[in-house]
């Protein structure tokens, strides 16, 4: 096997010994690989970013919901938060248990609100409308409300979660209804949490929109847990040097806003947070064969097997990622060349990287996509009833073991009735 083009992957010693290639031929491509050292250790920066000592991790298990992902970050002692009944479930599956699991919903039915109470997490409710349903639905129990402080931040408009413009928490000016509310039903407002958006790179507009949430939660005396929310950045753009988030002196500021915060409100609260592509995206590569390469008018083309069924954030958010190249035969590429890699799927719009300067790739080569556990596979899809990608990983000790198989044509068939036996 030769490495074309591999700074990222050998600085990590990702593959840790495993040929790339071999892996590519063994389980089929496009296939998504993780590492268990390194979704170990992003686990551990994060429980490790404060020295507050009521600091607790919820994994937001939107970014990679994989069972044996979970297993994982379980078993270094985070919590989760779930969106869905479908990642209460996994969750539940994982071994989280119903008091380790937070679900913030965003305008859900109330059967759908009620499987959560049935199953005994805690819910966060994220509008007025919302918390009169739980009422409804659970009267005396214990909720908690999601707020929207003010204060947005993310790497494009879709992920801006907070802030005047976006759908997501309750207004502080509503704070008198929230309490008739809890009043009227007897709930006990145990928690309150906001998320302002995802990715950013910089601390300023996470500690900024504490003090804004910290007003909030000086109104309620009888608070148990205060979450901040996640977005915590991770550097994409590696092989330029793009610098990492600098959780160092974000944990100091958080630790401060704390520290403050608990002597103005008289006794220490549990205080959360809940990342999702800080403790994912860098564990998880996805491995793509090319299958041709071809010059179209004036642009170079890479056709590989990773389209946007497969990797959607490029086409969604214009994201990039990285792109290194590995090759079965020893044979060295001579020249750069500008080339725009592409997917196999019918729309032109399937572009995983544009225009990037990269040694020639040839048919054959083996991609590695990088930094892609992060809303990699959970916004993967069936388009062009295309049939999602297995997952691997590679455990701490370097052996390579199948976590998810690929889906066959027959999955395709499941839930599908034929018309003669409507
Ligand atoms: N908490 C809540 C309430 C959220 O809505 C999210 C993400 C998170 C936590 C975790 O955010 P993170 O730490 O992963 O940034 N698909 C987009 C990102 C969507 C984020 C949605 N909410 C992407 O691929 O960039």
């Amino acid at each position: 096997m030769k490495r074309i083009y591999t700074k990222v992957t050998d600085a990590m010693d990702f593959f840790q010994g495993n040929d790339p290639t071999a892996l590519a031929r063994q389980y089929g491509t496009p296939l998504y690989v993780c590492n268990e050292r390194i979704l170990r250790q992003r686990c551990r920066d994060l429980k490790n970013m404060v020295t507050y000592p009521k600091f607790v991790v919820d994994y937001s298990a939107k970014a990679n919901c994989s069972l044996a992902f979970l297993q994982i970050v379980r078993s270094e002692g985070l919590e989760a938060d779930a969106m869905s009944p479908g990642e209460i479930y996994m969750e539940r599956m994982a071994g989280f248990s119903p008091e380790e699991i937070f679900y913030i919903c965003n305008n859900v039915s109330a059967e759908e609100m009620q499987y959560a109470i049935d199953a005994g997490v805690r819910v966060s409710v994220d509008s007025v409308s919302q918390l009169e349903q739980f009422g409804r639905l659970a009267p005396g129990h214990e909720v908690a409300v999601r707020f929207n402080p003010g204060v947005g931040a993310g790497h494009h408009e879709k992920v801006v979660t907070a802030g005047k413009q976006t759908k997501f928490g309750v207004d502080p000016e509503d704070i008198p209804q929230v309490r008739a509310i809890l009043e009227r039903y007897d709930l006990k407002l145990v928690g309150i949490n906001q998320h302002i958006g995802s990715l950013f790179m910089t601390g300023e507009a996470f500690v900024a929109s504490l003090s804004a949430l910290f007003e909030i939660a000086k109104q309620f005396p009888d608070l148990e847990f205060v979450d901040m929310g996640g977005g915590f950045g991770i550097p994409y753009k590696k092989e330029q040097d793009e610098a990492p988030l600098d959780l160092q002196e974000l944990g100091a500021a958080i630790d401060r806003a704390l520290y403050g915060f608990s002597e103005e409100y008289g006794r220490q609260i549990t205080f959360r947070i809940e990342p999702g592509r800080y403790i994912s995206a860098e564990s998880n590569v996805i491995l793509s064969t090319v299958h041709a390469v071809k010059h179209n008018h004036d642009r170079k083309f890479v056709g590989c097997d990773c389209g946007f069924n497969v990797l959607q954030r490029p086409v969604m958010y214009g994201s990039y990622h990285g792109v290194e190249i590995f090759r079965e035969q020893d044979v060295p590429s001579e020249k750069e060349e500008t080339v725009t890699i592409v997917g196999n799927i019918c729309e032109s719009g399937d572009i995983l990287a544009k225009d990037r300067t990269l040694p020639e790739i040839r048919e054959g080569d083996t991609l590695c996509i990088l930094d892609a556990g992060a809303y990699g596979f959970t916004m993967a899809s069936n388009y062009n009833n295309r049939l999602r990608p297995a997952e691997i990983l590679i455990r701490e000790n370097g052996q390579v073991v199948l976590t998810r198989e690929r889906e066959e044509l027959t999955d395709l068939m499941r839930h599908v009735i034929p018309l003669e036996n409507v």
